[in-house]
């Protein structure tokens, strides 16, 4: 269907409102390679999507690249994207979710997922093979070593039919993810090929790491 440049087919909610408590700083706005992670973010979105709004601490003013609208987030990530969802065109079918953390997601991922729910699924999300051992614990005494073979780890970008993504909102659950949301609502949520270098910045630990792969992105592009 043609769309015109009033009516976006694709918006992005990048969100970039978190206190980064475990990195001790919010992390999206440090710069990594000579750009802010959230500026990377945003840039992606902005290459894949008809327009992108990005999610903020409610005390900061945005100064990156150019976006469709700024807004103030929530005490959550769940809280933060509502506030997105509310700040986007109505008109938008598919609804990109990013986190401003994850500088190296590429514009082949967001194509992949949005063209998933293209192709018919209420959600689709990137995942990766989970490698280590995972237990079950209670304090430190472990309980059960859990069966590896049918878990994941997921990602963002994730892409939602956008009247999925404003229904799995509609009662203000909370959640780390938004296919959490949608699928506990019932819809259906498919899983794509992630990027293990789809890095999230989470603790000091992640950022040489994150700057090591943007380096290399940079060195063969
Ligand atoms: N986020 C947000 N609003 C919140 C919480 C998180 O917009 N209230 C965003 C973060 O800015 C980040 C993404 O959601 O881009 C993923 O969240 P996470 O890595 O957990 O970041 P923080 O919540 O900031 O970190 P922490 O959980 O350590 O406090
Ligand atoms: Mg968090």
């Amino acid at each position: 269907m043609a769309v015109s440049p009033s009516q976006p087919d694709t918006a992005a909610i990048v969100v970039a409102a978190g206190r980064g408590e475990r990195f001790g700083a919010p992390k999206q706005f440090l710069v990594a390679g000579g750009a802010r992670l959230v500026d990377r973010a945003v840039e992606t979105a902005a290459a894949t999507c008809d327009e992108v709004v990005v999610v903020l601490p409610p005390d900061r003013a945005w100064d990156g690249p150019a976006v469709a609208r700024a807004v103030p987030g929530g005490d959550t990530r769940a809280a933060s994207v509502r506030a997105g969802l509310a700040a986007i065109d109505p008109h938008a079918e598919i609804v990109v979710v990013h986190d401003a953390a994850r500088p190296l997601a590429t514009p082949e991922l967001f194509e992949l997922v949005i063209d998933t729910v293209r192709a018919g699924a209420d959600g689709a999300v990137p995942a990766t093979p989970v490698t280590d051992t995972i237990k079950r614990v209670d304090g430190d005494r472990v309980v059960e070593t859990v069966d590896r073979a049918g878990l994941i780890a997921v990602q963002t970008p994730q892409a939602f039919r956008a009247s999925a993504l404003r229904a799995a909102h509609e009662h203000g659950s909370e959640a780390t993810d938004d296919a959490a949301l949608v699928e506990a609502n019932g819809g259906a949520v498919v899983v794509v090929a992630g990027d293990p270098r789809n890095l999230k910045v989470t603790t000091v630990a992640d950022l040489p790491i994150v700057e090591a792969l943007l380096a290399e992105v940079e060195a063969t592009s």
